[in-house]
């Protein structure tokens, strides 16, 4: 198939490398040139593993290239997939749709023969409604089905996710549509049929209650672990307990600091606004959202209670800084909330992140360094953000020279057994 992909950012630029892996002969449109003439120059603007070599190989083979012209793309194209940002109004809740409007606007200029418009992006419900509206016209009747079909792709396993989905959900009511969309996707579903098709409206909301789902686990495991403190009690124990029962399964039990990215807090925020909308309340994800927003004050809790209150002239560490390991995206990180903070109550910060330097952070009085060592260097408080393999089997007396140190481990990566064997004071989440 010839598909367009619109908005070459985490999602876009993921879907359109895979689809061309598959055969597929794949454009990938972006509004940003820079971006772009980078692609072209085999410069890839994110960190996803695997990805840089996916596009090398796909962009040789001529079955993948960048460009930012969207009509000779759109015209050329089978399939569209919209898969530009979709930021929160931080006021309103509203997902922004400014984006996804105006390039349907310019899709409609260019609808040259039948073509599937398909919503990547994670848009409220009845917006693939609202795009059906503006795409027709009385010129253009049956030149187009407009389709929904989510993504359910982690950062830093996106490209796993793509190849090996749990599934693959298409909403419309075109027969036409769910069999060319069946044939795209049959090189991922053959062997699982996990071809889910349903109407747009469901495909839509499927995407906010997988995510609000998700979300509200993880915050229910943090609360838990909350408790755990105050009980003495291990929530690493407590979230196998449960997990090993189906009903609920072991997977996005891990307390940590709370859910960051560019999903999870948009997704939760956006449903919400739709419920409101609809004079429906969603209170299970108010309170999943009310309680994640506040999880950094419980972080800062427990720094205080490490530090004995002394922030000033003490030098902390952050191993990581990013929303969570496997990759670059800095969006809605715990990070972002904390280190302003204790730098503004006078402690001294320093960081080590595998993806490099960060311009989130003023250079000047947040110390990037790009080895582990010399970020902890005589450091009294080292912090534990992110879960990147290399931060987990560190010989901490060896790489600082302090005698007295503290470790906040908020990912649990480390045996408190352990620490207290070799001397460490070490703290951690929920035990
Ligand atoms: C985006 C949405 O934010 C997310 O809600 C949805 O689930 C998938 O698509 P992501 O890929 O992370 O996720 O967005 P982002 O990394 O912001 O990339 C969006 C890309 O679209 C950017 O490269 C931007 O330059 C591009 N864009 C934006 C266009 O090409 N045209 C536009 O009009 C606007
Ligand atoms: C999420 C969804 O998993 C994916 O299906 C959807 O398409 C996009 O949003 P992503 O945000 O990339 O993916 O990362 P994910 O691995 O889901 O983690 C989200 C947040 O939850 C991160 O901040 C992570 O640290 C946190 N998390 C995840 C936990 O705190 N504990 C867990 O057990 C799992």
């Amino acid at each position: 198939m010839k598909i367009c992909i619109i908005g070459s950012g985490y999602v876009g630029l993921v879907s359109g490398a895979c689809f061309s892996e598959l055969g597929n002969k794949v454009t990938c449109v972006d509004i940003n040139k820079q971006k772009i003439e980078n692609l072209k120059s085999g410069i890839i603007p994110i960190y996803e593993p695997g990805l840089e070599e996916l596009i090398k190989r796909n962009v040789k083979q001529d079955r993948l290239q960048f460009t930012t012209n969207l009509s000779i793309s759109v015209r050329k194209a089978d399939i569209v997939f919209i898969c530009v940002g979709t930021p929160t109004n931080k006021k309103t809740y509203n997902a922004d749709l400014n984006y996804v409007f105006q390039v349907a606007n310019d899709i409609k200029k260019n609808l040259n023969k039948y073509k599937i418009i398909i919503m990547k992006s994670t848009v409220p419900v009845t917006t693939g409604d609202k795009i059906e509206n503006l795409l027709n016209s009385k010129n253009n009747k049956n030149k187009f089905d407009v389709v929904s079909n989510p993504e359910f792709l982690r950062e830093g396993e996106a490209i796993r996710d793509f190849m090996y989905p749990d599934r693959v959900v298409i909403g419309t009511s075109s027969k036409k549509a769910n069999n060319i969309l069946k044939n795209l996707y049959f090189p991922l579903i053959k062997k699982t049929n996990r071809y889910f098709h349903t109407s747009r409206r469901a495909a839509e909301l499927i995407k906010y209650a997988a995510n609000a789902f998700l979300a509200t686990k993880i915050t229910y495991i943090n609360e838990i672990a909350n408790l755990c403190e105050k009980l003495k009690v291990n929530v690493n124990d407590i979230s196998l307990g449960i997990g090993l029962d189906d009903r609920i399964g072991s997977r996005f039990l891990r307390a940590g600091p709370g859910y960051g990215g560019s999903c999870f807090p948009k997704d939760t925020r956006a449903l919400l606004s739709i419920s409101k909308k609809l004079k429906t309340n969603l209170s299970i994800v108010k309170s999943t959202v009310k309680s994640n927003d506040s999880r950094y004050k419980y972080l800062l809790n427990r720094i205080r209670e490490i530090l004995k209150n002394k922030f000033k002239g003490k030098k902390i560490t952050f191993l990581g800084v990013t929303f969570k390991a496997g990759t670059d995206d800095m969006r809605e990180a715990s990070s972002l909330k904390l280190i302003p903070y204790l730098n503004k109550k006078g402690s001294k910060i320093s960081y080590y992140d595998p993806t490099g330097i960060k311009p989130e952070f003023n250079k000047k009085k947040v110390i990037y360094f790009n080895n582990i060592q010399s970020a902890c260097k005589n450091s009294d408080l080292i912090i534990i953000h992110t879960e990147w393999n290399e931060f987990k089997q560190l010989n901490f007396n060896k790489i600082n020279n302090k005698k007295r140190f503290k470790i906040f481990d908020i990912r649990n990566l480390y045996s408190p057994e352990k620490m207290k064997k070799n001397n460490i004071e070490y703290y951690s989440i929920g035990r």
